[in-house]
């Protein structure tokens, strides 16, 4: 049993959360629960950011103090991730104590080991992305991130050494092809990193943001919120807290997260871990954006698609299903009403609810539910078994490589083919001719490839596999090494319709 460690990014505590954040941690809730299949011990850290020029600006304009603001939201994130049926093993808050202490602990070590400086900078500066700029990052004197206005500052402030690590970092990142995936965000990193690095400002004098961590050696100043934020993943596990340099999740398995947050997490991040003389993290996950009509979806541009609405109107599972099927990884992805429909009518409606259906029925009128292992064969045994076969060799595979897609393929290619075997054996005629075994033998495969899917499906949708599981009279508590047997016996209970028709 290996010890699994993944997170997604903390979310800014300035909004409710929308389909955006919503995709990022069901993807790292999937890949946690695929983890558990595989009978990995995963901890699953999530959480939120909640200082900065963001929040402390929002608090402001809703009258109230931030620390209030971030109570308000973090409820909601936590509301929603309970809703999205999301079992992460920790939520951290940047404000709490054992954050900032190790924040501290760190700008200390840094300040105190020549990696930190004091220097005076002339820098633009981008108040939502909350970073300076020179004007070779601008596109027409836009910031390139967000696109809007930046202001001139000229300012003294604390430096962090970032150049001092970059031919490390390159080389780095060359030498470990999973390092940043997939391949196109890796190389974007490298391109990055054609320039020379500048040293990131890693301070914010009080008189312009107060809603921050002091930094230990200067009371005038505040740390600058990525640098807070990124610590989070370390904080939580106690590194670096009592001078704890060791734990055994660490290094982290996968950090997912958003392309727009990219540098920050294969630059800064690796440069920060670095320079504590702490381990890398194996992989650094990168997906694209949600939009609507083309445009990002975001609480500036004020397109959000809130996912309450949609799992009140369908269900958490098939909000997950189809975020997970519809967005390959790595690219932008349009959502739209229509889409939605689509993939939950063809794959859920008619591909996975329909055989449950058609074999629960067939199994409950004609065997009184009860299936034995069979005493005769069918040639089309052979199709079916393979993809179940396939299915089991790639899952291994296609979880360590992040391949959700191929396994999401596999997984419907059993349901395709058992609907065809059910086509072409018509078990009601078998039942109509008294050939009791041959309908058996029909029923308990296709029941099989249910009791299979039931399980490789679990991650994505844990409430209707749960469901099915329950009818089939099987534990939820198998990993994919208990696949490999059969059942000798299943004994079939009905269920109400798992996956009901949408009529548009
Ligand atoms: N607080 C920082 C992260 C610090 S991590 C040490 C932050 N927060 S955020 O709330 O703005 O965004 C968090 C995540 O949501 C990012 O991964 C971002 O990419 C993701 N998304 C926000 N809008 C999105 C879409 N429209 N589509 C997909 N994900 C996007 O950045």
């Amino acid at each position: 049993m290996k010890n699994i460690y993944i997170t997604t990014p903390i979310y800014y505590c300035n909004d409710k959360p929308h389909i955006g954040h919503a995709y990022t941690t069901i993807l790292a809730d999937v890949i946690s629960k695929y983890h558990n299949l595989l009978g990995n011990n995963v901890h699953f850290l999530t959480g939120v950011d909640e200082h900065g020029q963001k929040i402390e600006e929002t608090a402001k304009r809703n009258k109230i103090s931030p620390k209030e603001q971030c109570d308000l939201t973090a409820i909601k994130f936590q509301d929603l991730w309970g809703k999205l049926d999301i079992n992460y093993s920790d939520f951290i808050r940047t404000t709490e104590k054992r954050h900032t202490s190790v924040v501290e602990k760190i700008l200390l070590d840094l300040y105190t080991n020549g990696d930190i400086y004091k220097a005076e900078y002339n820098g633009l500066y981008c108040i939502p992305c909350e970073s300076f700029f020179t004007h070779k990052d601008l596109k027409e004197n836009k910031c390139l991130y967000c696109n809007r206005e930046v202001e001139e500052i000229r300012e003294t402030n604390y430096f962090f050494r970032l150049s001092k690590y970059q031919d490390w970092l390159i080389n780095h990142i060359q030498n470990n092809e999973k390092f940043i995936l997939p391949k196109t965000k890796r190389n974007e990193t490298l391109g990055f990193l054609n320039k020379p690095l500048n040293d990131l400002c890693i301070s914010r004098p009080k008189q312009r943001v107060s809603w921050g961590i002091e930094l230990p050696f200067d009371s005038n100043y505040v740390t600058y919120v990525w640098f807070d934020a990124l610590i989070n993943y370390i904080s939580a596990i106690k590194i670096y807290s009592d001078s704890t340099f060791f734990n055994t999740n660490w290094p982290a398995k996968c950090h997912i997260i958003g392309k727009d947050i990219l540098i920050p997490h294969t630059v800064y991040w690796p440069i920060i871990l670095k320079a504590l003389d702490l381990k890398q993290p194996t992989t650094i996950l990168v997906h694209g954006w949600w939009l609507l009509n083309d445009n990002k979806v975001s609480k500036s541009v004020g397109n959000i698609i809130n996912p309450i609405d949609y799992i009140q109107k369908y269900f958490s599972d098939a909000f997950r299903y189809f975020l997970l099927k519809e967005m390959k990884l790595g690219n932008d992805c349009n959502f739209s009403n229509e889409s939605f429909d689509k993939c939950y009518n063809t794959d859920l409606a008619n591909t996975f609810g329909n055989l449950v259906n058609r074999v629960i029925k067939l199994a409950l009128k004609n065997c009184n539910g009860e299936l034995h292992i069979p005493l005769i064969t069918f040639k089309e045994d052979i199709e079916l078994y393979k993809a179940i076969d396939d299915a089991l060799i790639n899952i291994e595979k296609n979880i360590n490589n992040y391949n959700i897609d191929l396994i999401i393929t596999d997984i419907l290619n059993i349901l395709y083919v058992s609907n065809k075997y059910i086509d072409i054996l018509q078990p009601w005629k078998l039942a109509k001719n008294n050939k009791i075994e041959e309908l058996n033998t029909v029923l308990y495969n296709t029941a099989h490839a249910l009791y299979i899917v039931s399980i490789l499906l679990s991650p994505l949708l844990p409430i209707k596999t749960k469901e099915l599981q329950k009818s089939l009279g099987i534990s939820s508590n198998l990993t994919i090494k208990d696949l490999h047997s059969k059942l000798e016996y299943i004994k079939i209970i009905d269920i109400p319709i798992l996956f009901p028709k949408i009529i548009a």
